[in-house]
């Protein structure tokens, strides 16, 4: 299952890559927003991420205008590690190394062809389990265990 959620400026891009998970009858829960009508991305963010980090979902993909904004909050929800990418090296390198739970994209920096491209390679690649990735991985959670 796969958590989805925006605010106006990416409810357009979200829309797209709907169509494309249902064309590869792939399973999501849409936290909203619903609409083209101004929000706060903070709260989409919120909602999608407790989804991811309490199992709900296994993967989330999260759209505002640049990407930017919907990942710095999702990065606060404990256990969330989005990544905002617009390259495709990066988003399958930060399933791979990273581990990242969710994909933020910007509805205002990439095409929705570009965007199923990066949804697709982050959603089909695996965390590669190397020692010293989730190594890493632990050290990010340690800094959270830190505040
Ligand atoms: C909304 O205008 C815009 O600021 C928001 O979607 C996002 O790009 C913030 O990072």
């Amino acid at each position: 299952m796969i958590a989805l959620g925006c605010d106006h400026a990416g409810f357009e891009l979200k829309q797209a890559i709907i169509k494309h998970l249902d064309e590869r009858k792939i399973e999501y829960k849409d936290y909203g927003t619903y609409s083209e009508d101004s929000v706060d991305y903070a709260v989409y963010a919120e909602k999608t991420a407790r989804a991811v980090a309490n199992g709900e979902c296994e993967l989330g993909l999260l759209f505002c205008g640049t990407g930017v904004g919907i990942s710095m909050a999702a990065n606060k929800v404990r256990g969330i590690r989005a990544a905002c990418c617009s390259d495709l090296f990066s988003a399958e390198m930060t399933r791979r190394h990273n581990d990242a739970n969710i994909l933020c994209l910007g509805g205002r920096v990439v095409s929705p062809e570009k965007a199923t491209e990066l949804v697709d390679i982050f959603l089909d690649t695996p965390f590669s389990g190397e020692e010293r990735h989730a190594r890493r991985i632990a050290q990010i959670a340690d800094i959270e265990n830190r505040n």
